[in-house]
């Protein structure tokens, strides 16, 4: 079985008690995750992650469509003995060690004793918290706690592991463990599904992503995919003295920039780019690289949501 999660159609609609509207939380989404791979599921505060992901952990139950984990149910005890999770905001008694804290979450799902201790060694090893294996949690940084949490999650060897948003509210050094640990865990060839609103986490680790807003599913693919918006124009750089406003008027040609005294991008429809390039070798221009144009997640995801405010700094609104 290579897809670990299956999603057809899937929707969400809460009805809050004492009010007359619903929401639709979730609204017709599909997607599939194939087994060894880092899926994103990017959005907005408010998108519908953390409700898909209830649905996708067996807490909630669709309104409508079909989801398959791990083959089953995600009410099924067998999906569930395979499933790691790390939820959005994990509480934990401050007055714990990691060792307490995990020696309780290995009981809950029955493990012996010696088992316990053995696998609590190499998570704690594997999270990179040995040292501090002894020191109460309330002691402990953002990104500490966060990797507490995820040694949690993998406390029952799962094959595939949810975390829901795993780096929010982390500095940029709990970030980079955090983001690290999710590609040691993928070199050790475990599935791993996780929702972000930060685009540099998403882009720095994800094969796959899904862009998903106001309920609604907006993109999803390969990430270089999405970024190259089909290749559709390319971008060679020149040097040499160009007339960037006469360029600009050849057939085939999006944009001219200069890009320092004697040096321009010229941005070029993909199907027309040899026809350009010549065009520029025959002015004596030299042409230094073409690239396929790739636009940035960010911009993608402005064009997606539609005018939503999105502050500076690369983040969705939270
Ligand atoms: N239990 C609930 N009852 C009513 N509305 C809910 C409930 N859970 C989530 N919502 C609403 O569903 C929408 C999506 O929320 P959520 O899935 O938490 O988004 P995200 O995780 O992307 O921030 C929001 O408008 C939220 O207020
Ligand atoms: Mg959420």
């Amino acid at each position: 079985m290579d897809r670990v999660i299956e999603v057809e159609g899937l929707s969400k609609t809460f009805r809050p008690p004492f009010r007359t509207r619903k929401v639709e939380a979730v609204k017709s989404v599909s997607f599939t995750v194939e087994r060894g791979e880092v899926y994103g599921f990017l959005g907005p505060n408010g998108a519908g992650k953390t409700t898909t992901i209830k649905v996708l952990t067996g807490l909630i139950r669709p309104t409508a469509g079909r989801v398959s984990v791990l083959g089953g149910d995600p009410s099924d005890i067998g999906v569930r003995q395979r499933l790691g999770f790390l939820p959005e905001q994990p509480y934990f008694y401050d007055y714990l060690k990691p060792s307490e804290l995990l020696d309780t979450f290995g009981r809950l799902f029955g493990m012996e004793r010696q088992a316990r201790r053995r696998r609590i060694d190499e998570l704690l090893e594997t999270v990179g918290l040995s040292h501090v294996r002894q020191r109460r949690l309330r002691k402990f940084s953002k990104g500490m706690l966060q990797r507490v949490g995820i040694a949690q999650a993998l406390l029952n060897d799962p094959d595939l592991i949810i975390l829901d948003e795993p780096m929010s509210g982390l500095d940029p050094i709990g970030r980079k463990e955090v983001s690290d640990l999710v590609a040691s865990l993928k070199s050790a060839g475990k599935t791993i599904f996780f929702s972000s609103h930060i685009l540099a986490d998403i882009e720095r680790l994800c094969d796959r992503v899904m862009i998903i807003d106001k309920g609604a599913m907006k993109s999803s693919g390969k990430l270089d995919d999405l970024l190259s918006g089909g290749h559709l124009e390319k971008e060679a750089m020149v040097s040499g003295k160009a007339d960037t406003t006469e360029i600009s008027t050849w057939p085939g040609v999006v944009r001219v920039e200069a890009a320092g005294p004697d040096a321009a991008r010229v941005v070029c429809a993909s199907d027309r780019s040899n026809e350009v390039l010549g065009r520029l070798i025959e002015a004596g221009l030299s042409v230094n690289s073409l690239t396929d144009k790739k636009i940035s997640l960010e911009s993608l995801i402005m064009d997606l949501a539609e005018k939503r405010d999105v502050p500076a700094g690369g983040e969705v609104a939270r």
